[in-house]
C-alpha cells in the first residue's frame, strides 16, 4: 500500500513490470493461434482509455446515456437497498456514473469509502483525486489490478455494493465471465449487493453502429491497440494497412471487434523476436462486446451463487442495470 495522502491510497496489484509479462505473453500466444487475437485490457494505456471516454459521446453510442438514464432514476432505489458503507467498481475509468452512485450513497448516510479498480494506473490516479475533491467526506482505497486475476482481498468496510458498469462484463467470453463472478462472489459478505450494467441484444443495424461511428473514433480506439503493441513490444504494424471491423455476430449474440488486414503483410514483433504472417482480410480479434438476454444474464449471476434483487431496463429497453445478492 503507497500513502499518498490522509484519504487516498492506491494499491498498486500490477505492477507495469508485470503487466509488460502478461503482454508479451498474450501477443506470443495470441498473435501465433488460429483465429489471431488479444485480450481487450490491452486497449487502455492513456490514450486508450481517452479515446473510449470519445467513444462514450459519440452519438451511435448509446450504452453509456442508457445506462445513465436508468441510474438516474434507480440511484437513491439502489442506495436505499444497499445502505452501502464501500462502494467498489470494477472497470472504474473515469468515474463519471459513479459520482451519481456515489452522491445517493452519501446522501442515504453511511458512505465511508469508494474502492476504484482498474488496470489503468494513470486513470485511477487522477479519477481518485477528482472524485476525492468532489466527496472529501470518504476515504478511497482505489486497487491497480486486473479484475480477472486480482479480487481477492477488497479492502470491505462494513456493507458492500460492488458496481460494474458499462457493459464491460461483456467484454469477457463466457468462462472468463464465470470465473470473475464466482470470483467476486467470493470476495463479498452475505448479502452484500453488486450492481451490473450490461448491454442487450437488438438490430444488428443499431449495434454495428455503435461501434462503427462516423466520427471514426471506434476505428481510434481499435488501432490505438496497434499503437500500444509497436510502443511497448517494438512491432511494427503499419495503421494504413488494416482496418478497424466490429460486426454483429448472430450466432454467439456478441460483436466481433478487430482489424482486417487490407494485403497480405508481415507484421514483426521484435521484442518477441517473431515475425507473424497475415494473409489479404484475415482478421484480429481484439475484442468482444457481448450483448445479453434477462434470461441469461439470470443464468450467469445465480450460477456464481448470486440472488435476484432487481432488473432495470431504459425506457427503449436497450440496456440493463441489475442488482444481485451475494449469498
Ligand atoms: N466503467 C466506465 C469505463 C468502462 S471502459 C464506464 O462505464 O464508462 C472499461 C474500463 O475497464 C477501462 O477503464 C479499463 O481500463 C478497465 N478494464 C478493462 N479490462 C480490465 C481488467 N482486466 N482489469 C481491470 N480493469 C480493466
Ligand atoms: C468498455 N466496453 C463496455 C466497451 C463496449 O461497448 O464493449 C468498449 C468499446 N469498444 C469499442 N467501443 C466500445
Amino acid at each position: 500500500m503507497i500513502r499518498h495522502d490522509d484519504r487516498i491510497r492506491i494499491d498498486v496489484r500490477v505492477a507495469p513490470d508485470e503487466l509488460r509479462r502478461q503482454l508479451r505473453e498474450d501477443v506470443r500466444r495470441g498473435l501465433t493461434e488460429q483465429p489471431k487475437r488479444l485480450a481487450a485490457k490491452w486497449h487502455y494505456d492513456e490514450a486508450g482509455s481517452r479515446l473510449f471516454d470519445e467513444i462514450t459521446r459519440q452519438p451511435e453510442y448509446y450504452p453509456t446515456g442508457r445506462e445513465r438514464e436508468i441510474l438516474t432514476a434507480r440511484v437513491d432505489e439502489i442506495a436505499e437497498l444497499s445502505r452501502a458503507e464501500t462502494l467498489i467498481e470494477l472497470g472504474s475509468g473515469t468515474g463519471e456514473k459513479t459520482r451519481l452512485l456515489l452522491t445517493a450513497l452519501a446522501r442515504a448516510g453511511g458512505l465511508r469509502r469508494f474502492v476504484p479498480f482498474d488496470v489503468s494506473e494513470e486513470v485511477l490516479r487522477e479519477s481518485a483525486v477528482a472524485i476525492l475533491e468532489a466527496y472529501p467526506g470518504i476515504e478511497i482505497c482505489g486497487i491497480v489490478g486486473d479484475f480477472e486475476h486480482h479480487l481477492d482481498g477488497l479492502p470491505l468496510a462494513g456493507r458492500a455494493l460492488a458496481a460494474f458498469l458499462g457493459g464491460t462484463i461483456g467484454n469477457l467470453r463466457r468462462p472468463e465471465r464465470s470465473r470473475l463472478l464466482a470470483a467476486l462472489a467470493d470476495s463479498l459478505g452475505e448479502g452484500d449487493l453488486v450492481l451490473l450494467g450490461a448491454d442487450l441484444v437488438k438490430p444488428r443495424e443499431r449495434l454495428e453502429a455503435a461501434y462503427n461511428d462516423a466520427g471514426g473514433v471506434s476505428s481510434r480506439f481499435t488501432l490505438n491497440l496497434l499503437a500500444v503493441l509497436n510502443r511497448e513490444l517494438g512491432a511494427d504494424f503499419n495503421p494504413s494497412r488494416v482496418r478497424h471491423h466490429a460486426v454483429w455476430d448472430e450466432a454467439e449474440e456478441c460483436m466481433d471487434i478487430g482489424v482486417v488486414s487490407l494485403s497480405a503483410q508481415r507484421v514483426t514483433i521484435a521484442d518477441l523476436g517473431i515475425a507473424v504472417e497475415f494473409a489479404e482480410g484475415e482478421k484480429l480479434h481484439t475484442e468482444i462486446s457481448a450483448k445479453f438476454r434477462a434470461e441469461g444474464l439470470t443464468a450467469e449471476l445465480t450460477a456464481a451463487g448470486f440472488d435476484p434483487v432487481r432488473f432495470w431496463t431504459d425506457a427503449a429497453g436497450e440496456f440493463s442495470l441489475s442488482l444481485w445478492s451475494a449469498g
